[in-house]
């Protein structure tokens, strides 16, 4: 199994309810399937630039007019993003980790999902639709949050956004393990909901282990 693992938050792992519960998630994995082959992204370590001209020109102008030559400049531009392509083509799952910041992702995780989720990046534009670039099946979800959401809150534009952007490049199967009501001035009971999501986390993990050891 090759997992690419692209995580948001500047937090250090004491302090972040959502990279613990990667730590489960992959603690229970590893435990189980020693065959994983693991991609770390830290996108506060490798952070992806915002979107320029250049970077704009290289990813999109070649989409419309396929004779389209990019510049050395754009080219450069374009540099993180086809790293980072390359990482995700050689996956078959993604695990995305993530607090909920204004109701929503991260912004270095939406940066990073404008470059990657491009077309000629992961999938192609034609006249049937997205046709992915890509062997990723399955996504593995990993938030928390201080709120609670109920499934198909319309305040919820996180799991909404990464429903959407990835479903539209063909990833259907999305699993979520999410550590709500993370905060105590507002939920009293939140450990007992972080350790409810640390054990969801560790069932997905079981989950693919024994899918891959099904073939
Ligand atoms: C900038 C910022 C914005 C936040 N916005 C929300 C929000 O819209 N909804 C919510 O439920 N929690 C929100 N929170 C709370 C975090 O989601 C919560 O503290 C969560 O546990 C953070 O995950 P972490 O412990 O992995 O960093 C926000 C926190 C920060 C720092």
């Amino acid at each position: 199994m090759n997992i690419l693992h692209v995580c948001a938050n500047p937090k250090n792992i004491e302090e972040s309810v959502s990279k613990q519960l990667a730590a489960r998630f992959f603690g229970k994995l590893m435990e189980l399937n020693p065959d994983v082959e693991l991609v770390n992204v830290d996108l506060y370590q490798d952070k992806p630039p915002y979107y320029s001209n250049d970077l704009y020109r290289r990813m999109w102008n070649p989409v419309f007019d396929p004779t389209y030559e990019p510049s050395k400049a754009e080219e450069a531009a374009a540099n993180y993003a086809i790293k980072q392509a390359e990482d995700f083509k050689k996956a078959d799952v993604l695990v995305l980790t993530m607090p909920m910041w204004n109701f929503s992702a991260p912004a270095v995780m939406k940066a990073w999902m404008d470059q990657v989720l491009a077309p000629g990046m992961v999938f192609d534009l034609t006249e049937d639709g997205p046709k992915p670039l890509h062997n990723i099946t399955t996504l593995v979800l990993l938030v928390a949050s201080g709120g609670i959401y109920k499934e198909d809150d319309e305040r919820d534009a996180l799991s909404r956004q990464v429903k959407a952007a990835f479903g539209f490049i063909g990833i259907g199967d999305i699993r979520i393990a999410w550590a709500d009501g993370q905060n105590s001035m507002l939920f009293s009971d939140g450990a007992v909901r972080r350790d409810m999501a640390f054990e969801a986390a560790e069932e997905l993990a079981e989950d693919l282990a024994e899918e891959a050891a099904e073939g």
